[in-house]
């Protein structure tokens, strides 16, 4: 008998997928929410952006990049994705079996619903997110009472890659966009704003100039860590082990791109050498 300990099996990760960098912002709450944990994160950049494409493409995008992480033996998969959530969930339920699936949609409904005072609740999202009406939908199911503005904000997306987060044109393009869905004086305006997309946690600070002080503004990124954490303790998938956490990050194209623009998503500083280029 060798008095070897067994070879220490790597605990299993938890796996993000995002269509780019912008899972990033909800894979920053991930760690926050569960330090101890592996991660295994996928940004389809080759594919980038879904937010414009038909709901037949972003699912059968979303089914193969989370095809390709449940080859990483993930214990739950998260769709950190606002657009392939929207689309995507049913077919990768069907075909991930065995294995939690998460989207952002349901804790953001949940979130806002939670939040809003009066029902009046502003979505702003992709195009393709709101076109689909997951969002409205996820509302309406949990508050039937709720009146749902959604709207598509498809500029904020360029604007948080190109790191064009403060100053005059956020500013300018935040206003054109949520002045008049905020403009009501009769009452009637939403009290509560959903950040519907991925990229919108990077604007926060010209969204909260441009709808004011008093509307609560809801980002789905640690309402979706919360419930994974939920959930991983309710199926009994908690590391338990004690070591310390990381992250494996994943991308389709552009893996300097991904670390100079993901730094600023995930603040922290990414190496191009710690992308790994994967083929879908
Ligand atoms: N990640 C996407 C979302 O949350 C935004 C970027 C894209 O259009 O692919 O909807």
């Amino acid at each position: 008998l060798s008095n070897c300990a067994p070879p220490a099996r790597s605990p299993r990760p938890i796996g993000v997928f995002d269509s780019g960098v912008g899972g990033l912002t909800v894979l920053k709450a991930l760690t926050a929410q569960l330090p101890r944990e592996h991660f295994v994160y996928l940004g389809d950049t080759a594919r980038l952006p879904y937010g414009t494409k038909s709901p037949e493409t972003v699912a059968r995008y979303s089914l193969q990049a989370a095809e390709a992480l449940a080859d990483y033996g993930v214990k739950c998969l998260v769709i950190a994705c606002n657009t392939a959530s929207s689309v995507g969930l049913p077919a990768i339920r069907e075909r991930i079996e065995n294995v939690p699936v998460i989207g952002v949609i349901e804790p953001g409904a949940q979130a806002a619903c939670a939040a809003s005072r009066t029902g009046n609740i502003a979505v702003i999202a992709t195009e393709g997110t709101v076109r689909g009406g997951a969002y409205q939908q996820a509302i309406l199911r949990i508050r039937p009472d709720a009146r749902v503005n959604a709207s598509p904000a498809p500029l904020f997306v360029a604007l948080a890659e190109e790191g064009l987060n403060e100053g005059p044109i956020a500013n300018d393009i935040a206003t054109h966009y949520l002045r008049p869905m905020f403009c009501a004086s009769d009452g009637s305006a939403p009290d509560t704003l959903v950040l519907g997309c991925t990229h919108f946690p990077m604007l926060a600070g010209a969204i909260r100039r441009a709808v004011g002080a008093s509307v609560q503004i809801v980002d789905s990124a640690a309402t979706t860590a919360a419930s994974v954490d939920a959930q991983l303790r309710a199926a009994g998938l908690m590391r338990t082990d004690g070591g310390d956490g990381g992250i494996r990050l994943l991308a389709t194209d552009g893996c300097e791109r991904f670390a100079r623009v993901g730094s600023r998503f995930l603040e922290r500083s990414i190496s191009p050498d710690e992308v790994e280029l994967v083929d879908l």
